[in-house]
């Protein structure tokens, strides 16, 4: 079978491999693989070396955004053949640390965990993978191979799970909802907000096609600067990682709002910021949170699957720019700004 393998940080070896079918370990479910999809962390992975390869190996297979058709279930396992399903990204750590323990293995203590495709266990870029039941999510056929926007659809419950905690501190009726970014993960993150009933506001650069128009079709406002939001956000969803955005959007949020960064940009760039004042007069004298979100958990997962499916499933296809096959795949790495999900489908 055919796989996208990756060195990190030696972005000139990434290519098409030839690998053998993997042997399900008893207990395992052995998938089809149908699509998986790119983001900034697989760049990230590849290009800067964010990941870490699997223990005496020298290249490990990319992709951690997957969806796939199960080939082999054992009986008890709770899946069949022919269903489709989407593997989860992190494992967790080993002793386990009592976050893991308990499930929580996105709030992981130590820094043990592993992460398929990311940090010390192969990725889901190849034509078959094999899953540990308790790691695979179930996607209804409806849903279908659009169940691999289901992990950056985690990412999002997840963040607005924190919103929802958080809010608990105080007395909380959000109206407003700011999303930076119109990319995969900023559309999934207003598609929520709509789900929530919330009036929800999308900010980012580009000024005309799918980005405005996937915008308004959830009945969400698009703008191209946060000068004419038009209300105070009571929630934001940062998904750009920028930290120029980051504080410019503290200065526009509500009294006791709540912002939830879970954009990575990959870079360090350094941004000239009168902290203090932002620290008295946006944060401090308004009992604003920021809060960051990383990865998630088995709830989150299901909560992403729920959300998708409550979603019009011609919109959630728009969300996919771009398929590419698997023998092309690292032409992934040539996304334009309009681009929206690029993903590679495995099996052609
Ligand atoms: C993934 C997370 C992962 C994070 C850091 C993200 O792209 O969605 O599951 O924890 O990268 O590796």
């Amino acid at each position: 079978m055919k796989a996208a393998t990756v060195v990190p940080g030696r972005p000139e070896l990434s290519g098409v491999v030839e690998l053998p079918v993997p042997v399900p370990r008893p207990g395992e479910l052995l998938v089809q693989g149908l699509l998986v999809g790119f983001c900034g962390v697989d760049r990230d992975v590849t290009e800067r070396a964010h990941g870490v390869l699997p223990p005496g190996r020298d290249r490990m297979v990319l992709f951690h955004e997957s969806v796939g058709r199960v080939v082999h279930a054992p009986g008890v396992s709770g899946f069949q053949e022919g269903d489709y399903v989407v593997g989860v990204v992190r494992r967790p750590d080993p002793l386990p640390c009592e976050a893991c323990a308990a499930g929580q293995w996105d709030f992981c203590l130590n820094g043990e965990y592993t992460e398929r495709g990311i940090k010390e266990l192969d990725g889901f870029g190849a034509q078959q993978w094999t899953v540990e039941p308790q790691f695979a999510i179930k996607v209804g056929p409806v849903l279908g191979d659009l169940g691999v926007l289901t992990e950056p659809a985690s990412v999002v419950a997840k963040a607005w799970e924190q919103v929802d905690m958080i809010g608990r501190r105080a007395y909380f009726a959000p109206r407003h909802a700011l999303v930076t970014s119109a990319g995969p993960v900023g559309l999934l993150g207003a598609l929520f907000g709509t789900q929530r009933g919330l009036d929800v506001h999308v900010f980012d650069r580009v000024a005309e096609g799918l980005r405005p128009d996937l915008v308004r079709a959830l009945g969400a406002t698009y703008h191209t600067s946060l000068e004419d939001l038009g209300c105070d956000p009571d929630i934001v969803i940062e998904t750009t990682g920028s930290g120029r955005v980051v504080f410019e959007v503290l200065q526009h949020t509500a009294r006791n709002a709540i912002t939830v960064l879970v954009g990575l940009t990959g870079h360090h760039r350094t941004v000239p910021f009168p902290a203090e004042a932002a620290i008295d007069n946006e944060l401090m004298l308004d009992n604003d949170v920021v809060v960051s979100s990383v990865n998630a958990n088995l709830r989150h997962y299901n909560q992403a699957v729920q959300a998708l499916g409550g979603a019009d499933r011609k919109w959630l296809g728009s969300l996919i720019s771009r398929r590419i096959p698997l023998c092309d795949w690292t032409d992934v790495f040539d996304t334009g700004p309009d681009e929206l999900k690029v993903v590679v489908d495995l099996q052609t």
